[in-house]
């Protein structure tokens, strides 16, 4: 055809009556590869008429049928995982070993979802009255896990698929239908992932995939009387969303800025592996990368040296290389980025690496030296550009870790567990790891934002449960 891919409602692959397309700009050749539909409000209103209707059915359909069709569209995923991945590569230049993993997770995500929630929503709860004071037994209350409705889901580039199916699949699998609208970088991806779905033969209308611009679509999409749930994952927009959003369940996730806090005792090797895999895989663009570096001063050359070798040994260049470092998701990142890096050399930070960069290539950098007057020690660069702030004391850390405004993850290495139990306790982020870096996998543990990272907490189950509200029936007695 024309050359763009199309939209997908009403079980069917449409062109937008726009006549209009979105470009998809490869950011290693930062010519156009893609293009997508430019759908209209009135196509949105179209197919969330649709999701309302086909979940009132789809919320009747048993249990075990919806769990089948999720491994049947779990199966396909895996089978298509070399175009997926190809798709990946070409939109948003993730590494190709690492976008063949992303599509394989993917699958594993929606197998487990739908394991999970046959357990979970396959039962309920049975109250008696007489506990309360001034009752006698005389009403059971049952309770049941009832569906939400439409669910919005809107994930970020950096995980097109994954983070798209993490929504998907645990809405489905509770009885809700779904509108999903891709980021545009990685559309495609997610376009074929909905084909997967497709195929697995679910009902029409249950998904829906809409592109387009923001500027048309996006409050349009997200102000939708018709949208009972949104589930974001992504930058400041979140805040945006979760501002104009209306009387409705939100779960967000949104930036990071992940401190690593390395003590005296650390296993610096062990340190220095994690600090190198957390701050620079998938060039940094991952809000659980580790984005602080804040280590004793006693022990930071010898640290700084161990990374800076690991760092020597990442190769630079094309995704289809499955380089370490690919050219990050935009020009405007890229400006970005060197604005920080920028910002930190005119305040002295000590460069260990020369500063390079072609395009929207950026080779990896380790800033030593780091303070608090540089905005590299607060912002997230989303890029391969790794702070390294020297402390004298644990307290520092935890005081730097914790005066900023996001709470996602943290790390912190240590020999004695119980002083890395207590500065867990003092870090206020949503997860701490001790010994390896920040991380949402595996799929199923519980992954949550404090502050501006984030409302309310994702994981298989805790999604599962998110997008259900409980029901309850009184039996009385006479
Ligand atoms: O940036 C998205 C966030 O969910 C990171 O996931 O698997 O890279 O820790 P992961």
């Amino acid at each position: 055809g024309d050359g763009v891919f199309k939209y997908y409602s009403s079980g069917e692959w449409k062109k937008s009556s726009s006549g209009k397309s979105v470009p998809i700009i490869n950011p290693t050749t930062r010519q156009p590869h893609f293009k997508v539909q430019a759908c209209t409000q009135e196509e949105v209103n179209k197919l969330m008429e649709e999701a309302k209707t086909a979940q009132k059915l789809w919320a009747k359909t048993p249990l075990w049928k919806r769990a089948e069709l999720l491994h049947k569209a779990a199966a396909l995923l895996k089978e298509h995982k070399v175009p997926i991945a190809e798709c990946l590569v070409k939109e948003i230049a993730k590494p190709s070993k690492d976008a063949a993993t992303e599509a394989v997770r993917s699958g594993d995500l929606v197998s487990y979802c739908a394991e999970e929630g046959v357990r979970i929503l396959g039962e309920g709860k049975f109250l008696v009255s007489d506990s309360f004071p001034g009752n006698e037994r005389t009403k059971y209350c049952l309770t049941a896990k009832i569906p939400l409705g439409v669910i919005l889901a809107i994930p970020p580039f950096n995980y097109p698929v994954n983070l798209a199916v993490s929504k998907i699949a645990p809405a489905l699998i509770a009885g809700n239908s779904i509108v999903l609208k891709p980021p545009t970088q990685g559309a495609v991806a997610a376009l074929h992932m909905v084909h997967c779905f497709h195929l697995a033969g679910f009902p029409k209308g249950l998904i829906s995939c809409v592109t387009g611009r923001g500027s048309e679509i996006g409050d349009f999409l997200t102000m939708h009387p018709m949208v009972n749930c949104i589930s974001f994952t992504g930058g400041d927009t979140g805040i945006a969303i979760s501002q104009k959003a209306g009387m409705i369940p939100l779960q967000m996730e949104l930036s990071g800025k992940d401190a690593c806090i390395i003590l005296d005792d650390a296993d610096l090797d062990l340190a220095a592996a994690n600090i190198v895999k957390g701050g620079f895989s998938y060039s940094g663009q991952r809000c659980t990368a580790v984005k602080v570096v804040l280590v004793m001063e006693s022990v930071a050359n010898a640290l700084v040296d161990k990374v800076k070798a690991k760092v020597a040994k990442l190769t630079v260049g094309l995704p289809e290389d499955d380089s370490d470092i690919t050219p990050v998701v935009t020009e405007s990142s890229a400006n970005f980025i060197e604005g920080l890096v920028v910002d930190a050399k005119q305040k002295g930070a000590t460069f260990c690496q020369e500063y390079r960069r072609e395009g929207n290539l950026i080779w990896p950098l380790l800033l030593d030296n780091v303070r608090s007057d540089m905005r590299i020690a607060w912002e997230e660069p989303f890029g391969p550009v790794l702070p390294v702030i020297r402390i004298t004391s644990v307290e520092e850390g935890i005081h730097h870790c914790n005066a900023s405004n996001f709470g996602l993850q943290g790390c912190v290495f240590t020999r004695d567990i119980s002083k890395a139990i207590l500065i867990s306790d003092a870090m206020e982020t949503g997860t701490v790891q001790i010994n390896s870096a920040p991380a949402r996998g595996p799929d199923h543990f519980p992954f949550q934002g404090l502050k501006d990272s984030g409302i309310g907490s994702q994981g298989i189950t805790n999604s599962i449960n998110m997008m259900t509200k409980i029901k309850t029936t009184v039996i009385n007695l006479p």
